[in-house]
């Protein structure tokens, strides 16, 4: 056979069903500086302990620097997790820590999860509208992806009958200043979720990289504190990117030791185990209380711009418009008037150096073309307010 007419590879049809994520495609284009962008779902460079993180590594490179550069076990580093059940402990979910597992990213938590719950053709529930990095994590494992209806005050735990429920793997929620759209689940919409889970046998996935980024009120319980009067089974993943960084790829998942182990076999073939070094330090800035400390900055810093955007949208937006009021987190969701695409809306926008992400990329189905997810914690005021008042009249303007 002659090998040159043969492709330089072959794909498996995994491969051939993946797709780059639609915002990934966006971001490119938004990081010019000239535009103005409400598309990022980055934190705040502002909010990162610098300081804090450079001394960590330093000590726990002078102190114990054979074991953070050795391998370490693919649960994760002891004193970490312990950190993470004692933390959750003290927020009324007992947890210990041999129910953690250290994952590189809460993103890893939910590739292990699809890889452990999915086969082609399972179903599984999401929120309307989700979060799409985990639509495309799910998706790798090509299951049949349900949306159960939500409203302003999130996913209605009312639409979980049994036509939905019944041999669902799991259902996905995001209880917390949800992305896309900022929107928070009360208590008792928590308790009547977790109700229904309990009824149908349906494990939850508690998604909640945004809860300590609480600006007012008070704090709900985690579906996870709430689990065990209910008797459903929960399991949540936390991450630190919010928190501290990013960059560092640190987050943890809570789950039943039985599923840990078959989580963790995942884990093994896949990176062995999360960097030591990135673990170790990271507890090292933790251990002593330091995020009581550091999250009240973080939250005054997003308050206001949140306070700024809001404001701008009061004063610019049409009537016609419809936006979410978050008490945290980093988005806020918009809906336009019916009829606007806000995929046609974005290619004007970026003509006037503003851009934003349009929501139908969160739909696992029947997406809205028009809504938008807007960010507003990498932009400073005097941006915010002057990207809402281009975007408004770009709308006026296809209304
Ligand atoms: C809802 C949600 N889950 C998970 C992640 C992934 O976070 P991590 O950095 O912990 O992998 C993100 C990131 O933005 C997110 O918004």
């Amino acid at each position: 056979m002659d090998q040159s007419s043969r492709p330089p590879f072959t794909y498996s049809e995994r491969s051939q069903g993946m797709t780059s994520s639609a915002i990934r495609e966006i971001l490119k284009i938004t990081q010019q500086a000239e535009i103005i962008s409400f598309a990022g779902g980055l934190p705040s460079p502002d909010g990162f302990p610098i300081e804090e993180v450079r001394s960590a590594y330093a000590r726990v490179l002078t102190d114990a620097p054979r074991v953070a550069l050795q391998y370490g076990p693919t649960e994760g580093y002891a004193p970490l997790r312990q950190w993470v059940a004692d933390d959750l402990t003290a927020r009324g979910a007992k947890v210990s820590a041999d129910e953690v597992l250290i994952v590189s990213g809460s993103q890893q938590g939910l590739d292990l999860l699809g890889k452990a719950f999915i086969d082609p053709g399972s179903r599984i529930l999401v929120e309307t509208p989700s979060y799409l990095g985990a639509l495309q994590s799910f998706g790798q494992y090509q299951p049949e992806i349900d949306s159960v209806p939500s409203d302003e005050g999130g996913l209605d735990p009312e639409r979980l009958d049994a036509d939905l429920c019944t041999h669902a793997r799991f259902l996905y929620a995001l209880p917390n200043f949800q992305n896309p759209t900022g929107r928070t689940l009360s208590r008792s919409r928590r308790v009547k979720l977790l109700e229904c889970a309990a009824r149908f046998g349906l494990p939850v996935i508690e998604d909640d990289p945004y809860g300590d980024l609480r600006y007012t009120g008070q704090a709900e319980p985690s579906l996870l504190s709430l689990s065990r009067e209910t008797g459903a089974s929960v399991i949540r993943l936390g991450s630190f990117s919010k928190v501290l960084a990013p960059g560092m790829r640190l987050g943890y998942l809570v789950a039943p030791r039985e599923l840990i182990g078959k989580l963790a076999q995942f884990k093994q073939a896949s990176d062995l185990h999360t960097a030591m070094l990135t673990q170790m330090a990271v507890y090292e800035v933790i251990k002593n209380g330091f995020l009581e400390r550091h999250l009240p900055r973080v939250q005054a810093l997003y308050r206001e711009q949140c306070r700024v955007m809001l404001e701008a949208l009061d004063a610019e937006f049409p009537q016609s418009a419809q936006w979410t009021r978050p008490l945290g987190g980093m988005f806020i969701w918009v809906k336009l008037a019916a009829g606007i695409d806000c995929h046609a809306l974005l290619a004007r926008a970026i003509e006037h150096k503003v851009a934003f992400v349009p929501g139908a990329p969160f739909y696992a189905r029947a997406p809205e073309m028009n809504t938008m997810r807007l960010s507003f914690v990498t932009v400073t005021p005097e941006r915010i307010r002057e990207g809402i008042a281009r975007l408004a009249t770009l709308i006026k303007a296809s209304g």
